[in-house]
């Protein structure tokens, strides 16, 4: 009984991280909110996978296209290129290239 105070403050708390969570991912094509958990969109952010910063749209949609037709070999990006379609391939590619 002694959580319920607690509680009534923390939900509002929830639901309003939770609806800007979900305006952010509304912003975003399908797909392309989980290319940035691997991939930095920072210069500054030096991490073992290639970083996505200095590439165009249309060179982010090649590649991802030489993943999908596996023409170009991969450990994970032939996987998830594969789940994508070409025009989500090319508005997820439009999306990263717009967002720096
Ligand atoms: C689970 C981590 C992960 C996710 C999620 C991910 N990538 Fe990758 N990406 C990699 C890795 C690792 C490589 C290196 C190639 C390989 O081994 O698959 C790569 C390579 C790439 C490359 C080539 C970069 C270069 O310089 O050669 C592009 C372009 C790319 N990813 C785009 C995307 C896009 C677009 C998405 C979202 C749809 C995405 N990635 C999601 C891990 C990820």
């Amino acid at each position: 009984m002694t959580c319920w105070p607690a509680l009534a403050l923390a939900t509002p708390l929830v639901l309003v991280a939770m609806l800007a969570g979900e305006a952010q991912a509304a912003d975003a094509p399908r797909g392309a909110a989980s290319c940035t958990g691997c991939h930095a969109t920072s210069g500054s952010v030096k991490t073992a996978i290639p970083s996505l910063v200095d590439k165009s749209a249309p060179a982010i949609a090649g590649i991802m296209r030489e993943y999908k037709s596996g023409a170009r070999p991969a450990t994970i990006m032939s996987r998830i290129a594969r789940g994508l379609s070409d025009s989500e391939i090319d508005a997820i590619a439009e999306w990263i290239a717009r967002g720096r």
